[in-house]
């Protein structure tokens, strides 16, 4: 029997545009404070696209960044798997445009939709591909442009979101050598009411009167989100870690998707994790959906939290509902 393949991430890049929206911007909006939103969810600041900007664009400079860091050629990717909920139309899939900006002629690829839990889905699906032995380099993206469903006078959703991306590439690890190690997934479709877009698909197509019952916005019940990220994300931590037989001390660096920030900090607290191996970004990128994770990634290797050989957990919750956790031996 030929050995069990392992996955590794070999390659990173993350994109934001340029564009500021600060806590400045959004006093003068809607009723709102800068205090309050530092206070009750910790961001500072947000990107958003400008007009013309699809999924598929932050998705491609992520890559191109990834390519930067790690050149090789994108003629071998086997595989893109796009985390997304806010991809450019219906269809086609940003995978596919992501192939056609890219050029990458003898692929395939396809998106994941998952909320929140969208990177880590998507991290997951390609993971398995690679361990099956026949795939050697699948790119997987998380990109969102939350502004595009995002109802700017609404104070309670729009203070939250931002737009962004990031991309991983993952191949086999060498012999011996970690990477992937485990991840556990759930979904509790009782929750798709706490937060959704109603507008646009199949059982509510686009009308003059969806738009306006402004049905293309993300409506949320902030509370029941919260109460139910809480729990979860320490369940689904708790429970990878459990699998493993290891605890919270054993991990090296928490990323968590950053939706709030009470949220992980509530989390890293139950595992008793020091401050110093939790990631938080949320204060300068808000939240980005799937790109969370590779961002928050992108911050942990910049503050040197997060080096070669390090046990880094990762988890998320999200529309769905949808949760997640994937434990990872950092391969660079
Ligand atoms: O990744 C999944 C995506 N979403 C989430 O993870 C969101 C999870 N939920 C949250 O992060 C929090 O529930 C929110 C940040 C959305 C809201 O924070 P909260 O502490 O749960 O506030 P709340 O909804 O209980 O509202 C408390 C008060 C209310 O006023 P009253 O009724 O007490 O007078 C709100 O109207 O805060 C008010 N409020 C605001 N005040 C100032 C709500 N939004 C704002 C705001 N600025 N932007």
């Amino acid at each position: 029997m030929s050995k069990p393949v392992r996955a590794k991430i070999s390659a990173l890049g993350t994109y934001v545009p340029p564009r500021l929206l600060t806590n400045a911007d959004l006093e003068k909006m809607v009723d709102t404070t800068n205090d309050w939103i530092m206070e009750r969810v910790g961001i500072r600041e947000r990107h958003l696209v400008d007009k013309g900007v699809g999924a598929s664009d932050l998705a491609v400079e992520a890559v191109k960044k990834l390519l930067k860091s790690h050149p090789f050629d994108l003629q071998q990717v086997d595989l893109i798997v796009v985390g997304t909920v806010t991809p450019d139309m219906m269809y086609p899939s940003t995978a596919c445009l992501v192939q056609h900006k890219l050029g990458i002629e003898n692929t395939w690829g396809f998106d994941v939709s998952a909320g929140c839990s969208g990177f880590l889905y998507a991290l997951n699906t390609g993971t398995k591909f690679v361990e099956s032995g026949r795939y050697k380099k699948v790119l997987v993206i998380g990109a969102d442009v939350n502004s595009s469903m995002t109802d700017f006078t609404d104070r309670a959703v729009c203070i939250i979101f931002g737009d962004g991306a990031g991309a991983v590439l993952l191949e086999p690890a060498e012999e011996g050598e970690d990477g992937i190690i485990d991840h556990v997934a759930q979904v509790e479709g009782m929750g798709g009411q706490y937060l959704y877009m109603p507008g646009g698909g199949s059982l509510n197509p686009a009308s003059h009167d969806t738009v306006d019952q402004k049905m293309h916005y993300i409506h949320q019940d902030g509370k029941q989100v919260f109460k139910y990220a809480v729990k979860k994300m320490s369940e689904m931590t708790e429970r990878v870690l459990e699998r493993n037989k290891l605890t919270g001390k054993d991990v090296d660096c928490f990323i968590a998707h950053q939706a709030n920030r009470r949220i992980i900090t509530a989390t890293a607290e139950r595992l008793e994790m020091p401050a110093e191996k939790v990631v938080i970004n949320i204060d300068r990128f808000g939240n980005t959906t799937a790109g969370t994770i590779p961002l928050a990634m992108q911050t942990a290797l910049e503050e040197k939290k997060l080096k070669k050989g390090n046990l880094v957990l990762l988890a998320a919750v999200g529309a769905g509902f949808t949760s997640g956790a994937t434990l990872v031996r950092w391969a660079f």
